[in-house]
């Protein structure tokens, strides 16, 4: 049975996030909200808590996890010092800048630290300080390093709500935590330090490619987050970042991204729609708020505005669900400029896709 307490987002109760702290010390599984998306937390250091998550969820256990923290002392217990040292030194002013916040780092592994299903393997252990009061307070609480992915079933949209992950995870797990809507509604982006004044950005999300700029990081990308390199399939094979090879967020009607003039895009979606309608499927859309009103099919969605693509990364896979709710067969999706949030929101549009891209 999936134990559910509701918590206020901004300033949550201790006494009401007691339970929860404490199933996490017990070993057991608990959904939290933070601010990119919610989460499903288990104590990182304990192997049968962190196989919990991988069943729970139906995950490929070569994927390593995230761990999350809430003080940057415990980095010192986690992982070991970045070489060469200005590579250190860059890390720390990213995190200076950054933490808490939706910026994960991929750092050399202490031995031991965390158990060996967190890091796959690997000798390198992600993590990131979640910049929302909730996971803050419970992973104080429970005093544990949290291992925690996305709170969906596996290849399922990750939940921006409580209630997305109730209908993917519910008697899967011992409890959720309801603190209302996640922030970004996308996840973190993850990078690893090259050198002194360089970072690789192995999955796009909530930090944009141009804020580690003016943060003063030159950028490079791993080819499977490169601006771009959302539409080229090829590069999936063997990704920095083994989550980013598997075929994610996807709902379950099949779908295809149509990018060009707007006009254009709304006449051959339009098209599209009227063709498979007339096979008997039925059909969605996946539009921009200033498009939405030039189509017709059976479900048009607005994921948030073109000119506002914050609003399109909060609402993207609340979308993706809403679809599957409704049965949809077909969807075409609009696309948007890879600048800012739109470099996150589009590697997620092409990977929902299946890499499903029309250029008309
Ligand atoms: O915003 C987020 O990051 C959310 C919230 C809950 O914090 N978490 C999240 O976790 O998205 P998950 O498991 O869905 O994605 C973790 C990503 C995967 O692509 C995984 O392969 C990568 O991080 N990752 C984890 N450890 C890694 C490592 N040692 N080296 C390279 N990539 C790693
Ligand atoms: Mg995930």
């Amino acid at each position: 049975n999936t134990s559910l307490w509701s918590v206020e987002g901004r300033t949550p109760d201790a006494g009401r996030l007691r339970a929860a702290a404490e199933l996490l010390k017990a070993g057991g599984t608990v959904a939290f909200p933070t601010e990119t998306v919610y989460g499903l937390g288990a104590d990182a250091r304990s192997t049968p808590a962190v196989e919990r998550i991988f069943e729970a969820k139906g995950r490929p256990s070569d994927n390593p996890l995230i761990v999350h923290i809430a003080d940057r002392a415990e980095l010192a217990s986690l992982t070991l010092p970045l070489e060469p040292a200005g590579a250190g030194a860059l890390a720390e002013r990213l995190m200076d800048r950054f933490w808490p916040g939706p910026l994960t780092f991929v750092l050399p592994a202490k031995p031991g630290a965390v158990s060996p299903r967190v890091t796959a393997g690997l000798e390198t252990v992600a993590v990131r300080m979640p910049a929302h009061p909730v996971a803050l307070a419970l992973i104080a609480q429970s005093g544990c390093p949290l291992a925690a992915p996305s709170a969906n079933r596996s290849g399922r949209p990750s939940p921006t709500l409580a209630s997305h992950v109730q209908g993917d995870l519910d008697g899967r797990i011992d409890g959720i935590v309801d603190g209302g809507a996640a922030g970004v509604g996308l996840e973190s982006t993850v990078i690893e330090v090259v050198d002194g004044g360089t970072v690789r950005i192995l999955r796009p999300g909530g930090v944009t490619a141009e804020a580690l700029r003016e943060a003063g990081a030159a950028v490079v990308y791993d080819a499977v987050a490169a601006p771009d390199g959302a539409a080229d399939a090829g590069a999936v094979q063997a990704p920095r970042s083994p989550g980013m090879k598997y075929a994610h967020y996807a709902p379950q009607g099949q779908m295809q991204l149509v990018q060009g003039d707007p006009a254009a895009v709304t006449a051959w979606i339009g098209s599209s729609v009227r063709e498979a309608r007339a096979a008997g499927e039925r059909t969605g859309v996946l539009a921009f708020a200033e498009h939405a009103a030039g189509y017709d099919a059976d479900c048009v969605l607005v994921m948030g505005s073109l000119a506002r693509l914050d609003t399109a990364a909060h609402g993207l896979y609340a979308a993706l669900r809403e679809f599957d709710a409704r049965g949809v067969q077909r969807i075409w999706a609009e696309t948007c400029p890879e600048q800012g949030i739109g470099h996150a929101l589009m590697n997620r549009l092409a990977k929902a896709a299946g890499h499903a891209i029309v250029r008309v």
